[in-house]
Parts: C-alpha cells; structure tokens; sequence
C-alpha cells in the first residue's frame, strides 16, 4: 500500500492508497480512535449497495457498533437538511466525542459526512473511504468540508481535517465512465498547475489510465503526493491553496447555473478552457502551450469551453466565496506546471475575459 503523510498546520495524518485498502479499516480505525464505541457511516444510494457491507463488516469486526445514514446521491442533497439527519442519527444512537463518522462515497459524500463531523459535539473524528476518482485525488484529501446553498456550492462549511483517508483503488472499477470522466478535471488540473511530470505521464497514457491498474494507482499516488503538499503550505487557503481553484471560479458558476445538475469536474474543465484562451487573448500565456493543455482535457474527453458569457461568468463570481471584498483571485497558468494568482476587480475580470 502507498502512503502519503498530510502534515497540516492543525493535524497530521496518513492517505493510504492501494487495492483492497478497505481490508486495512478495522484496525486503522481501532488505533486511530480510542475510546471509540461506535461509528456512523455516512453513504448515498449509488455507493452504499457496492461497498456498504464491506465497511461495515470491517468495523463491527473491530468491536464498533455501526450505524449508517444513507442519503439520495447527487449534489443537489447536499445541503443543511441532510446534515441533521447525520447529527439526529448520531444523537439518537448516542454518540459520545469519542465515537466517529466514516465517509463512503464520492465528493459530495466525503464533504458532507466531513461537516456533519466537524459540527457534531463541536468535532469528533472522520475517516475518509472515497470511491470516486474525484474524491480520491482532491476532495476526501485536505480537510475542506460543508454542503451548497442556493447562492452557492460549499458556501457553508468548515475546515475539519481526517483521522484517516483510505484509498481502495478497487472501489473505481465499478465507477462509471462519466463519472471517471469527471475526476480527471481535477487530475489534469493538478499537472497544468504545479506538476509538469504527471502532464507527461497522462499525454503517454493517450486517454487512458484506467485499464493499467499500476498506472492509476501511480497516478492517484501523484495526484495525492501534490495535493499534500499544498495543504502542508497553506491548510486554510490564504495562498496557495488557492491556486486549486483553477478553473473553478467560472467552473462553480456553470455548476451553479445549471441547478448542480452539470458534474463538478466537467465544469472545472469548462472554466479552465475559457481561463486558458483568455490568457492567450491577454498575453498572459503562450498559445501552444494552452494548445497542449486543451488537447490533453479533449484526450480525456473534456470540455474546453462552454456558452457562458464573460457578462454571466463575472456576475456570478462575484458571489463566490473566493472573492474577498471587492477582488476575486482569479488562478491562471502561465506555463504548464505553473500556476499564479491575480487579483482582479469586477471590472478588471470582465476586460480579462472579454478580450
Ligand atoms: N479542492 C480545492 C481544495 O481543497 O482546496
């Protein structure tokens, strides 16, 4: 099994990724949480028949007693109502500040059970168990936790780092194609931004990490190894951790836009597309570099663009929570594996992408 150590300014912790790493849950869970009676695992109804009883075998062998909150999957329940239905759960099976959450699942999965975590009893421990590429690479890793409201994705939440994340690369091989799909949004946005190696290696790879189980696993490794360091640098995104929101000030903006019925990572794709061609346009980045970028988003296919209006884009990033008062950060590259962060006004943003 690979590891890699997340050391954030509040909490240090392990990222373990390999096939079968769920075999690894019962005892982690038993070294990492003592004094713990009782877990919660937090699931949806795409994930829970896969890989529910798995889990859930794993801890009562470890001597918890399980409890489960299943919810119906997609982004649109991930909000305040299903929260409470995690803290009620817990409440009523009476959960002390020892017990702990397990989130089984993809992003929206590994964020909500993640906060529910963070807010129960002011904080009790989380292990993550991410089955989606997306939450492997970027979400379950880091700490950022929360649900959307109607204004916007993730404006509620909390920075509440793991007790554990546990990778099990078999988990992906019953995840669909779009949904694979959607993960390598953020995969390719690791290498245009700080890794010009993994770059290589998904050009190498012609559209295809999936079917090489050594591969991916590398892949996922790299992709952890990068995230890692930035939370290391920056755990509350005062700096660089910013910089992993490339393409997603636009990208939440389609998100939001289309009723958080487009994926995540198809809209990140989307919003780096525009970012990069804006950047030519500004002569902030070389053309044939934003070329090759674009070509490996299409390799994977990718969108590169979208019909949003530089007008829309800026009106709805202006209620992000990436701006902070009257300046939004806006990420552009300004060569393949680097990444910088400009400030810009409304008004500056506008002309940036209306050029
Ligand atoms: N997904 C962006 C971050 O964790 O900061």
């Amino acid at each position: 099994m690979r590891k890699v150590r997340v050391n954030a300014a509040s909490k240090s912790y392990d990222v373990l990724i390999g096939r079968n790493a769920v075999e690894a849950l019962g005892q982690e869970a038993k070294a990492l949480c003592p004094g713990a009676l009782k877990a919660l695992i937090v699931s949806e109804t795409n994930v829970a028949p896969l890989f529910m009883d798995a889990v859930k075998a794993q801890l009562e062998g470890a001597g918890f007693e399980v409890v489960s909150y299943v919810f119906e999957a997609g982004e649109q329940n991930k909000n305040i109502n299903e929260i409470a239905g995690m803290w009620n759960k817990m409440a009523e099976a009476g959960f002390t500040r020892t017990d702990f959450v397990v989130g089984l699942g993809g992003g929206v999965t590994t964020d909500m059970a993640g906060f529910a975590a963070s807010t129960f009893l002011r904080g009790i421990k989380v292990i993550q168990l991410p089955t989606s590429l997306l939450a492997m690479v970027d979400a379950s890793v880091g700490g950022k936790t929360g649900i959307d409201i109607p204004m916007g994705k993730n404006q509620v939440g909390a920075f509440w780092q793991p007790a554990l994340v546990l990778e099990d690369i078999s988990f992906l091989k019953t995840l669909p194609a779009e949904v694979f799909t959607e993960g390598m949004g953020e995969v390719t946005k690791h290498a245009f931004i700080m890794d010009p190696a993994l770059f290589d290696k998904l050009e190498k790879a012609n559209g295809d990490i999936r079917s090489d189980e050594d591969l991916l696993e590398e892949i996922i490794f790299m992709n952890v190894s990068d995230k890692a360091g930035v939370v290391n640098e920056d755990e509350t995104d005062n700096g660089r951790r910013q910089t992993l929101n490339y393409g997603h000030t636009i990208g939440h903006v389609i998100e939001r836009d289309s009723g958080f019925t487009k994926p995540h990572g198809i809209c990140v794709a989307k919003g780096m597309g525009i970012i990069m061609d804006a950047s030519v346009r500004n002569g902030l980045l070389d053309a044939k570099e934003a070329e090759r970028m674009k070509d490996l988003l299409k390799l994977y296919k990718l969108p590169v663009s979208d019909e949003i209006t530089p007008e829309e884009a800026v009106t709805g990033a202006m209620n992000d929570k990436k701006k902070r008062g009257d300046t939004l950060s806006v990420i552009l590259v300004d060569k393949i594996g680097s990444a910088v962060i400009k400030k810009m006004t409304k008004e500056e943003f506008l002309e940036f992408l209306s050029l």
